[in-house]
This record gives C-alpha cells, structure tokens and sequence, in this order.
C-alpha cells in the first residue's frame, strides 16, 4: 500500500513561477511514489478573501488547469475541488467545538497576516479558524505526508494537536499524526527581489506570453555594484543569476563567468534568461491550450476527483461521528 499524500492550494490569482518551483515541480515527483490528492482549497480562499469572490471559481479552474498543463496527471492523482467535498466543512466544524482558542490566537501565520494586510479585513470568525480547516483538510483522509513550505509549519503542528485532542477525548486513535514534506527548493524571488507573490505585483506567471516574460525579466534588478559594462559582476548577489541556478543550472557557471570578467551585459544576460524560461513555460502553455478547449474533460477529472475524495472522506466521517457520539 502507498502512503497517502495530501497538499492544497488556495485559489486567490494566477499561478507563477514561485508555485512551480515551490509546489508543483514536487507534487509532480510525488505523484508516482504516492497515493496523492491534490485539492483546490477555495473554502481557504473564501475564508482570506471573502470581501471580492467574483473571480472564485474561475481561479479556481484556472489554477486546476495549470496543475494538469505543469503535469499533474489525473490517472495518477486525485484533483478536486474542496468545496465538491462538503465533509470538510463537517469535519471542521466538528473540530472547531475542540480546538482551543489561544492556539489559533497564537498561530504565527495568524498574527503575522493580521498585522501585515491593511487592504483586507481579516478580523473575522473564519479566517482565526483558517488551520482549522486545514486540520479537516488533512486529517479527513487520514494523510501520512503532506508536502508543504515552511511558512505552513505551524498548521501541521495545529493539525497534530487537533488530531491528538480529538483522539484523546474520544479516547479513539481515529486520527493518525501527519508529517510534513518540507519543499527544499530554494526560495524563488520575485522581479523586485521580494518574496514573489501577486500581491506584490512581481511574478512571472505561467500564462504570460513570451513578450511579457522578456518585458518583466528586463526590469529585474541586478548587481547593483555593476554600473559600466567593464565593471565585473557579483552574481553571487545578482537575482537574475539566482534565477539561472533554479531554471537552466546547465548554464550557471558560463554565466558566472561571464558576469564576474565582465564579458557581457545584464542586458544580455537578462534576455538569455527570458529565453530559457519562455522554453520551460511553452510546453505547459501548449498543453493548457489544448486542456481550454476540452472544458467537458476538466469537468470529468474534477468529478471524478470529487467522487474517490468523498468516498474516502464519508469512511472517515462515519467514524469520527461514532468517535464523538452523534
Ligand atoms: N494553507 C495552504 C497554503 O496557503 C493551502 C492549503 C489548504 C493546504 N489546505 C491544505 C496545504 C492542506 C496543505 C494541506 O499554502
Ligand atoms: Fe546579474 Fe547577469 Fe548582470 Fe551578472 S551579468 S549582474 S548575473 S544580470
């Protein structure tokens, strides 16, 4: 029997580069070795961005789709929506009536949002319950592994306490303690060398065209030491260079040369570089072209999906609801 694996994504925009080296490369490893599901956590979605859902579902189908053009491959993988799935709401509500308050309260993931988002309004009821619904979302299929980044450690460790209170106070052993994957990809920054996140208005996204991609490229900032062309280069400092390492490793050190004895320009570095990532985003493009025009097929995975998810999290819920009496 293989372990079971399960990891989200919270649907809030289009994919980018940072999900593919930090994400989907991995799960895509993962598939072969591992009984997988891949869910598309829109309840998340809906708990941080509430205010404005009119781009929901198709976020949420259009970062499905990314998934399946990345390689994600359905015969291998469960893909589905969380909110096919409603035991996940049960689930959670169920752990919320014995989840303490100051765990939540303390979740640095918690503290960190409600002091850094200022164009939100996340003082609500659900987003405090956010791991909560994680737990459900992992412990509902009884997950051995779960393959996320390090900010996502506190709600692993959240899940194991639920889990372990749960299984406590119904003195059951109905929930198993889930460890983490941790993606040791190096971190991927965005074109103004902060963490590359949308709301920063600083990624690469998958779907970009090749005109945009070389666009974006030309604006990213480099050595800043490096003002003449005859000046020798730090890539060592340099984010284009860090690029170069996690994209095209094969020619990292040409162009470690190439910068440190001032051989050639950031501006050519720049647009060899747009070259190589145009190259890695066509295939997953074409195939994307190719999955748009089947819309019927995305249906049938995702329901699919929906169907061995469900069957799965019903066992589970038959008997956690035994565990607790109702
Ligand atoms: N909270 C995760 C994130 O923002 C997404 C997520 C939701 C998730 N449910 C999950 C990840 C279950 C792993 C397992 O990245
Ligand atoms: Fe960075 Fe390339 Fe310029 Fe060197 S040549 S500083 S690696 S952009």
């Amino acid at each position: 029997m293989k372990k079971r694996i399960l990891s989200g994504m919270r649907p809030t925009g289009k994919l980018h580069l940072g999900h593919l080296v930090g994400a989907l490369d991995n799960w895509i490893k993962l598939q072969d070795e591992y009984d997988c599901l891949f869910m598309a956590a829109d309840w998340h979605a809906l708990m941080s961005e509430y205010e404005d859902t009119a781009l929901l579902s198709e976020n949420t189908l259009d970062n499905v789709l990314d998934w399946l053009s990345a390689g994600i491959d359905p015969n291998k993988a469960t893909i589905f929506i969380q909110s096919h799935v409603p035991q996940h709401a049960e689930l959670h509500m169920i752990f919320s009536c014995i989840t303490p308050l100051g765990i939540l309260e303390r979740c640095p993931t918690y503290k960190e949002q409600m002091r850094e988002v200022k164009t939100r309004d996340l003082n609500t009821y659900g987003f405090l319950g956010y791991p909560v619904l994680q737990a459900a979302d992992i412990l509902l299929y009884k997950a051995d592994k779960v393959p996320v980044g390090q900010d996502q450690l506190p709600h692993l460790e959240l899940t194991r306490e639920i889990a372990r209170l749960f299984n406590n106070l119904s003195k059951k052993e109905t929930f198993p303690s889930p460890d983490a994957i941790l993606t040791k990809t190096p971190k991927l920054l965005g074109l103004d060398g902060r963490k590359m996140s949308k709301s920063y208005m600083n990624t690469i996204n998958l779907s970009d065209t090749a005109d945009l991609i070389t666009r974006k490229i030309s604006t990213m900032f480099t050595d800043p030491k490096r003002i003449k062309l005859t000046d020798a280069g730090h890539p060592d400092i340099c984010n284009v260079f860090s690029y170069y390492s996690i994209f095209v490793p094969e020619v990292k050190n040409d162009v470690y040369n190439w910068c440190s004895n001032a051989k050639s320009g950031c501006t050519e570095c720049k647009k060899r570089l747009a070259a190589h990532i145009i190259e890695k985003v066509a295939p997953i493009q074409q195939k994307r072209a190719l999955l748009l025009k089947d819309k019927a097929g995305l249906k049938k995975i995702l329901d699919e999906g929906a169907k061995k998810a469900s069957s799965i999290a019903s066992e589970t819920m038959k008997e956690a609801r035994k565990a607790i009496n109702l």
